[in-house]
């Protein structure tokens, strides 16, 4: 099949371009000494997976159980769920872990606790707040080493250390000494952190850390045993905005028909549902609209509702387009199927995973 004749509205990943941005982010793990744990977030289809973690280790994280499970059906035995564990899915995260070796994250006395008491042999990472203030503890607060001394000395606990997302990162568009200097703190709040806990007798396995902006401008690691960039497999316009990826190394792509051209109005049928709508950067547009062979187009996409788009622009005759996403990890979440190409030759599909 060809590109020209799939299914609109569709999500289609470059596989060329998905293996050039696996090598790159393998590359650099390597070079820095430290595994790559990649977040399968971004795509949630083992096939890609097995791509990002050729070898022997085989680690990954996830970002749902339902992911977790998807995963370790495909053969993955070495799991991280990075979110803080929600105690009434604690069942479920006993049920999966005697399977594989499945890692959960905790940020607070209460859960800590709570596990140390369950009995159950579990897994356990303590995540820190490094600057992004979502989840995570506060590294400089004293009670955070009581935190992971509690993990550490809990028999049924298998602490593997600290984790941290320097998700701030996002939000250095036009600075990118800002961004180096987050990547900077990233790593040295969490290995100053791992010292001082050792330094009063709690061990500290490994420090894993990463976004992708951060693990693309980081130059030394030391301190630091893995990283789990997620978005790199197929970037986007937001981390091209960045500086951290050029427009070529975008992978992923939603292909749209025009379903009609109105007095400079035209009409695509990737709406919300199909694009998100993550703003990306402050120039208002839900993508970046291209031929389908990839030449830009004088089409600004700036409105969308459920499944319409509304694009600014007329090119009669143009029937389908081909929309560079801002976000590509909720883009390929949103979408059933995504479609691998190599050029305008469809390769194959994989259904990701979906739910929670
Ligand atoms: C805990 C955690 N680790 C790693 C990642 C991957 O980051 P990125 O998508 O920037 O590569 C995320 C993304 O949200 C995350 O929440």
């Amino acid at each position: 099949m060809k590109l020209a004749d799939l299914p609109t509205p569709c999500a289609v990943m470059d596989l060329d371009v998905v293996e050039r941005n696996i090598d790159r982010m393998s590359t650099r793990a390597e070079e820095l000494g430290v595994r790559l744990r990649p977040h399968v977030k971004t795509h949630k289809i083992p096939f890609i997976g097995r791509m990002q973690t050729p070898g022997s280790f085989k680690g990954i994280t996830v970002s749902t159980l339902a992911e977790a499970r998807t995963f370790a059906e495909a053969g993955f035995t070495d799991i991280t769920w990075a979110l803080p564990l929600p105690l009434h899915r604690l069942r479920e995260v006993v049920d999966l872990g005697a399977h594989i070796d499945l890692g959960v994250l905790v940020d607070n006395a209460d859960t800590a606790a709570r596990l140390a008491e369950s009995g159950e042999r579990l897994r356990v990472w303590m995540k820190l707040d490094c600057g992004n203030h979502r989840a995570g503890v506060d590294p400089t607060d004293p009670a955070s080493i009581d935190l992971a001394r509690v993990l550490y000395d809990a028999k049924n606990l298998d602490f593997q250390g600290t984790i941290a997302h320097a998700g701030h990162s996002y939000s250095t568009r036009g600075d990118p000494e800002r961004l180096q200097r987050i990547a900077e703190e990233e790593r040295d709040l969490c290995v100053d952190f791992a010292n001082r806990c050792e330094s009063r007798g709690v061990a500290f396995p490994h420090v894993s850390i990463g976004s992708t902006p951060t693990c693309a401008v980081i130059d030394q690691l030391e301190g630091v045993t893995e990283i789990r960039p997620g978005n790199y497999v197929f970037f986007d316009l937001f981390q091209q905005g960045l500086g951290v990826c050029g427009l070529d190394d975008i992978a992923l792509t939603v292909i749209s028909s025009v379903l009609g051209q109105h007095q400079g109005r035209m009409v695509l049928d990737a709406g919300a549902l199909a694009l998100s709508k993550d703003p990306g950067h402050e120039d208002g547009s839900f993508g970046r609209v291209r031929s389908v062979e990839g030449q830009d187009l004088p089409i600004e996409l700036k409105q969308l509702s459920q499944e319409h788009g509304l694009a600014q622009g007329h090119l009669p005759g143009l029937d389908r387009v081909r929309i560079l996403p801002n976000h590509s990890c909720l883009v390929a979440a949103m979408h059933p199927r995504i479609y691998g190409v190599r050029g305008d030759e469809v390769v194959g599909s994989w259904i990701p995973a979906r739910g929670w």
